[in-house]
C-alpha cells in the first residue's frame, strides 16, 4: 500500500511522533495536514531527543521529502525556530522540506488574540487551555477569508495586505482591553522571516498527487487527536482544524479514494492537555503514578498532562469517524507494574448504560465511565521485542482492547526508542517482511 494516515484516537500527545518515525523507514514522503506548532511530536533517535512541532517527524530520516500542506497554519518565527533546532541536530533538509503556497499563516497578532481569549476574567466565557500558538485565531481569519497564505509572501502587495491585517487586529485587541502590537515590529519580523521561507513555498498539491501517482510511499502525520477534532471532538474543548482522516484529503489536496490506509495510534491508557471533560481521567494516586511513569507532561507547553485509564468508548469512535484499519498502542510500558488495570466500556448517563460517545458537551460531562478489571503482568515490557515476549496477562490486555474497539493492533509501542517496538501478526505483511 502507498498511501497511509496516522492519526491521534484518543486527545493528543499519543505518541504518533516515534510511530511516525518507526514507519517512515518505508515512506519516501511525510505529509502534515493540519494544525501547526501547537503539536510536540517527541522522537527519539539513538541518544538524541527531537521535539518537532510543525516539521514533519519524518525529516529526521535521511532523503525523505516533508511537506506541510495546505491545511496547516504556520507560525514563520516558529517554523524557522524549529528549522534551526533540525539543523542544529545534524539534520540536512536541503531539498526535502515544502510548504504549501495555500497553508496559512499563523502571525503574531493570532497569538496575541489566542492569549487575551485566554486570560479573559469572565464567567460568562469558556476557557479552552490552548497552547496559545494562535491556532484558533489563524482558522478563523482562514474561515472568515481574512487570511494570509504562504503564498501571499511571494506577492509584491504582500507588505500592504500585512498592514491591513495588523490594523484590524489591533482593533480586536482594544475591544478585549489587551495591549496592541507595533506595526513596525511586526511588519519586519514577517518580512524578514518570509526571505527565509520563500525558496521553500511551492504548489505542494501538485507535487504529492505526482507521488501519489507515481506509487511512492506516502505517510500522512496527523497532529493532536480525534477528540480535539473541530467537528468530531469535545466541542469546544478541541483544537481548530480536523484532525480526523478527512482532513489528510482536504488538507493536502489527495482525493480520498487515493487514500488507502488508515492507522489510529493511541497510549495503552488516557491522556489530556488542557480543560474539557474526561470520563476516565483519575485525580487520585493511581493517576499520579501513571503520569510520573509516563513521564506525562506536555511537549509543547510543558504543562502537566492529566491521567486516567482507557477508554474503549473514545476508541471505538475513534474507529468509526476515522476508518481505522489498525492501532498502533504506545506505551504499553507504564502499565508495567499495576496489579489490575481498568478499561471503560461504556459509559453510564442518566440512569442507563451507553456504548457510544454523546455529542454534546453538557451531555458528555455527565458520563460515568463503567469499567472492567483487568489482572497486571506486573512484568517489565521494554525489552520485549516479539509478540511472544510479551506476557500473557499484557497479550490479553492489547486483545480485549481489539475487541472493544473493533481494530486489530499491528504494533505495540513497549519504550520511547525506535527499537522499542513490536509488529504484531496483524501488521500488514509489507512491514512484517
Ligand atoms: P505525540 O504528540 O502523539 O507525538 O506524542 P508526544 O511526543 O507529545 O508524547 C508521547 C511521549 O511518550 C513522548 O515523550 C515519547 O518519547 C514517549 N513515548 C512514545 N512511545 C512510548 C512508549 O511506548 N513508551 C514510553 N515509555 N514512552 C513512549
Ligand atoms: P500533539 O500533536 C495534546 C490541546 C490544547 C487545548 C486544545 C486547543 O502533540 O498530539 P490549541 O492551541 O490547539 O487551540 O489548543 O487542544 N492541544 C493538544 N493536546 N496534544 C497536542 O498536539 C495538542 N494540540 C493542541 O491543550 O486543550
Ligand atoms: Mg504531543
Amino acid at each position: 500500500m502507498a498511501t497511509r494516515v496516522l492519526i491521534g484516537g484518543q486527545w493528543g500527545d499519543e505518541g504518533k511522533g516515534k510511530i511516525v518515525d518507526v514507519l517512515t523507514e518505508r515512506a519516501s514522503w511525510i505529509a502534515r495536514f493540519q494544525g501547526g506548532n501547537n503539536a510536540g511530536h517527541t522522537v527519539k533517535v539513538g541518544d538524541s531527543k527531537y521535539v518537532l512541532h510543525l516539521i514533519p517527524s519524518g525529516i529526521l530520516r535521511e532523503g525523505k521529502t516533508c511537506i506541510l500542506g495546505n491545511g496547516c497554519v504556520i507560525d514563520p518565527a516558529g517554523f524557522l525556530k524549529e528549522l534551526d533546532e533540525v539543523h542544529a541536530g545534524g539534520v540536512n533538509t536541503s531539498g526535502r522540506l515544502w510548504i504549501s503556497d495555500r497553508a496559512q499563516l499563523a502571525l503574531p497578532y493570532h497569538r496575541a488574540l489566542d492569549g487575551a481569549r485566554e486570560n479573559r476574567d469572565c464567567k460568562d466565557s469558556v476557557k479552552i487551555g490552548t497552547t496559545r500558538r494562535g491556532i484558533g485565531p489563524a482558522y478563523a481569519d482562514k474561515m472568515t477569508r481574512i487570511g494570509l497564505r504562504a503564498g501571499d509572501m511571494l506577492e509584491a502587495d504582500f507588505e500592504e495586505r500585512l498592514r491591513v491585517n495588523i490594523r484590524e487586529h489591533n482593533e480586536t485587541l482594544v475591544g478585549h482591553h489587551c495591549p496592541t502590537l507595533d506595526p513596525e515590529a511586526v511588519v519586519s519580523e514577517v518580512l524578514a522571516a518570509s526571505e527565509r521561507m520563500k525558496p521553500l513555498i511551492t504548489d505542494t498539491t501538485l507535487l504529492i498527487n505526482t507521488a501519489v501517482l507515481k506509487g511512492e510511499e506516502i505517510l500522512f502525520e496527523g497532529a493532536q487527536g480525534t477528540m480535539l477534532d473541530i467537528d468530531h471532538g469535545s466541542y469546544p474543548y478541541v483544537t481548530s482544524s480536523n484532525t480526523t482522516s478527512g482532513g489528510a484529503a482536504t488538507g493536502t489536496g489527495v482525493p480520498p479514494n487515493r487514500i488507502e490506509d488508515v492507522i489510529g495510534v493511541a497510549k495503552a491508557y488516557t491522556t489530556r492537555v488542557g480543560e474539557g471533560p474526561f470520563p476516565t481521567e483519575l485525580d487520585d494516586d493511581t493517576g499520579l503514578k501513571i503520569a510520573k511513569i509516563g513521564d506525562e507532561f506536555g511537549a509543547t507547553t510543558g504543562r502537566p498532562r492529566r491521567c486516567g485509564w482507557f477508554d474503549a468508548v473514545v476508541a471505538r469512535y475513534a474507529v468509526m469517524v476515522n476508518g481505522i484499519n489498525w492501532w498502533a498502542i504506545t506505551k504499553l510500558d507504564v502499565l508495567d507494574d499495576f496489579d489490575t488495570i481498568k478499561i471503560c466500556t461504556a459509559y453510564e448517563l442518566d440512569g442507563e448504560v451507553i456504548e457510544f460517545l454523546p455529542g454534546h458537551i453538557n451531555r458528555f460531562a455527565a458520563c460515568k465511565p463503567v469499567y472492567e478489571e483487568m489482572p497486571g503482568w506486573k512484568t517489565p515490557t521494554t525489552a520485549c521485542r516479539t509478540w511472544e515476549d510479551l506476557p500473557e496477562a499484557c497479550r490479553n490486555y492489547i486483545h480485549r482492547l481489539e475487541e472493544l474497539t473493533c481494530a486489530p493492533a499491528g504494533l505495540v509501542s513497549v519504550g520511547p526508542k525506535r527499537d522499542e517496538t513490536i509488529l504484531t501478526p496483524k501488521a500488514p505483511a509489507e512491514f512484517r517482511g
